[in-house]
């Protein structure tokens, strides 16, 4: 199998690119300059010449707070670009694995959130987004959205590397404690993806295997837990550590709102993909063990 990765030094495509040999595959990454999501001339050609047997877009505008005052530049590249991949792919017969968002939602459910929950982004990150998914499931019948959450790995920028290098001039955090969601590695999504993939190509009859899934670690936190635990686990590794102070979400003015209850019900994807991702504590130890010895490695050379 040999699956085409939209994104190049992204949290998910770089942990698709390591895990891919686990899973027997190849994974090719494209991104820019070869391919910009925000330019949908070169696409479908990019793709193409690149060749594999699926697509997973794993490319986004990501940068939340951002978006709020460049609204047009994640429309470009998290909708229209996304769309393009998705036409990219049915024009080459091949499934498309496309990522997003639980800021679809604006999360004021007292539960999980299921596939079909209304959705209504509380900001233009979440709502570009959206006309994503609306994009992909337009372009592509052979479809599969992942929506996730809370996405952390050993790349990139991501919360539990943001805590540590704080950690490392304070002895107390003050941590948002009043949002809930579910904290999920990327090297989980890139095995669930794998998985998904494998699905797809081996029973390309059964449709029920499109659409759209909600994929996240197993089990939930507000970001003080999540950070209370990241600190837990580096000083056991030896790293640094703060005390954690939960705050209210009103204490911490962010340009764009973030919905309370991040949460999501990932019984779909169990029933039907077979796929269900670790509890995130178990994840979330070697992730961190990992950052310590590289930080180390980084110090000695
Ligand atoms: N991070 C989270 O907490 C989170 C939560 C929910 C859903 N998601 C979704 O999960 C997916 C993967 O997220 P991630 O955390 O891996 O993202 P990430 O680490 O921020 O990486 C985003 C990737 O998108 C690429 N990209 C941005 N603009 C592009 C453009 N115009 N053309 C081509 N590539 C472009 C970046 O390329 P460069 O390296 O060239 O900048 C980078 O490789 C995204 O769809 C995101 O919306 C993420």
């Amino acid at each position: 199998m040999r699956i085409i990765v939209v994104g190049k030094e992204g949290q998910v495509a770089r942990a698709l690119a390591e895990r891919a040999r686990a899973h027997g595959a190849q994974a090719v990454l494209v991104g820019r300059p070869k391919l910009d999501l925000a330019d949908p001339s070169g696409i479908e050609d990019a793709l193409i010449d690149t060749g594999g047997d699926v697509i997973v877009n794993a490319a986004a505008y990501t940068a939340v707070d951002q978006a709020e005052s460049d609204r047009e530049l994640a429309e470009a590249i998290n909708g229209i670009g996304a769309g393009v991949v998705a036409g990219a792919a049915t024009a080459m017969n091949v499934p498309i694995i496309h990522l997003s968002t639980d800021y679809v939602f604006d999360g004021t459910a007292d539960r999980p959130y299921r596939e079909d929950d209304p959705v209504s982004p509380l900001g233009a990150y979440g709502a570009s987004k959206l006309l994503g998914e609306e994009a992909v499931a337009a372009e592509a019948e052979n479809h599969v959205i992942l929506r996730t959450a809370w996405v952390y790995s050993p790349f990139g920028k991501n919360f539990v590397k943001t805590m540590l290098r704080l950690a490392a001039d304070r002895d107390e955090l003050g941590v948002v404690g009043d949002q809930f969601g579910s904290p999920t590695s990327a090297l989980d999504i890139a095995d669930g993806i794998f998985a998904v993939s494998r699905n797809l190509l081996e029973r390309p009859e059964d449709g029920s295997l499109r659409g759209l899934f909600h994929m996240t670690g197993t089990g939930f936190a507000s970001w003080s837990d999540f950070a209370a635990e990241i600190f837990a686990l580096s000083a056991r590794f030896g790293g640094p550590s703060a005390r954690v102070r939960p705050i209210a979400t009103a204490d911490y003015p962010t340009p764009a709102k973030r919905p309370a209850n991040s949460r999501l019900d990932c019984t779909k994807l169990k029933d039907v993909h077979g796929v269900e991702l670790p509890p995130w504590r178990n994840s979330l130890e070697p992730c961190v063990k990992r950052l310590i010895e590289e930080a180390r490695k980084e110090v000695l050379r």
